[in-house]
């Protein structure tokens, strides 16, 4: 049976996948607090995902890395870089000098929040991060490239939605994913034998996503829920929010602390409809007085 170490195992998803993986892996559980109520079949090995001298201990001899551990909304910059930058290359430069084969990571929509909700996007598009928290997520699946090219670390980053038994609201009609759909996609991670480097949404089969998550099909992911189940008693209870939150897939995270500059309540505004960024493409570009003198302004710099 293979050994997974799961950073970040006292949290939510940790709590989740514990329960859903048991059984199948034996588990070695991280965190910088105690993790409770251990059971046969898991080992603790309490560790700091900011020190490296705790990821080369607690990584040694495991064959794959759940990596959960981290700050995990958004919040001050000194904590997001401890727990998720650092963090983050520490877990990845441990593996690689135990020789782990393997790293999920548990990145997030955030990574991509600034995407528009009439827009479908698959896992090939760039990260458009909407907070602190989502860049680190970015960041988190850039050092996991880089490993895959240049070390042969086997990297697979979930962009996860949201766990819950259930969605709670109606922006997580579009980006939840049920416990055991994660512990599903999460194998997938573990077993399948040709992964490289992937970016994969971890969302359930729901009929409102903003997502193509083919990718995650064609390595053999096969989520079994749909949020739409919840729809009619979570729309009853819907109160439309900030519009400019119900225009990006970040939902409230956008908006944190929006209001720094001013002027980009006027670009927001601004914000081409869907399918208008490509006809103006094709059409070579319109030009307009403000390109104009924008266009002279970069040829002066
Ligand atoms: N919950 C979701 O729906 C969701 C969605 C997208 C991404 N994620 C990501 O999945 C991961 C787990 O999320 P969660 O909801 O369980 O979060 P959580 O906050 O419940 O759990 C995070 C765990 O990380 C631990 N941790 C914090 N700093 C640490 C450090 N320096 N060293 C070691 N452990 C540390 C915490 O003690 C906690 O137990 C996070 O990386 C999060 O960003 C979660």
């Amino acid at each position: 049976m293979k050994t997974v170490l799961i950073t970040g195992a006292a949290g939510n998803v940790g709590s989740h996948l514990r329960r859903e993986l048991a059984g199948r892996y034996n588990l070695r559980l991280s965190d910088i607090v105690p993790v409770k109520d251990i059971s046969p079949g898991e080992k603790q090995a309490r560790g700091d995902v900011a020190k490296m001298a705790d990821m080369l201990r607690v990584t040694k001899g495991v064959d794959a890395i759940v990596h959960l551990g981290g700050f995990s909304a958004e919040g001050p910059w000194e904590s997001i870089l401890h727990a998720n930058i650092i963090g983050c290359y520490n877990v990845f430069e441990a593996a690689r000098r135990n020789g782990v084969k393997r790293v999920l990571f548990a990145s997030s929509n955030h990574a991509a929040g600034f995407y528009r909700r009439d827009v479908k996007i698959d896992h090939r598009v760039y990260p458009k991060p909407d907070s602190r928290y989502g860049v680190s997520k970015a960041f988190g699946e850039q050092i996991g490239s880089l490993y895959a090219d240049k070390y042969g670390l086997e990297v697979f980053c979930m962009r996860i939605g949201n766990v819950n038994p259930v969605p709670p609201d109606k922006r997580r009609l579009s980006i939840w994913i049920s416990p055991r759909d994660l512990a599903r996609l999460v194998s997938v991670g573990i077993e399948n034998p040709n992964i490289n480097f992937e970016i994969v949404y971890g969302v359930s089969d729901n009929r409102r996503s903003w997502y193509d998550n083919s990718n995650a099909r064609r390595l053999g992911f096969l989520p079994q829920d749909d949020a739409e189940l919840y729809a009619a008693e979570v729309l009853a209870k819907d109160k439309p929010g900030d519009p400019r939150t119900e225009m990006y897939q970040g939902g409230t995270f956008v908006l944190a602390e929006y209001g720094g500059d001013p002027s980009r309540k006027t670009a927001i505004r601004k914000v081409p409809k869907a399918g208008t960024v490509k006809k103006a493409a094709r059409a070579g570009g319109k030009k307009t007085p403000k390109s104009m003198k924008a266009a002279k302004q970069k040829k002066r710099k």
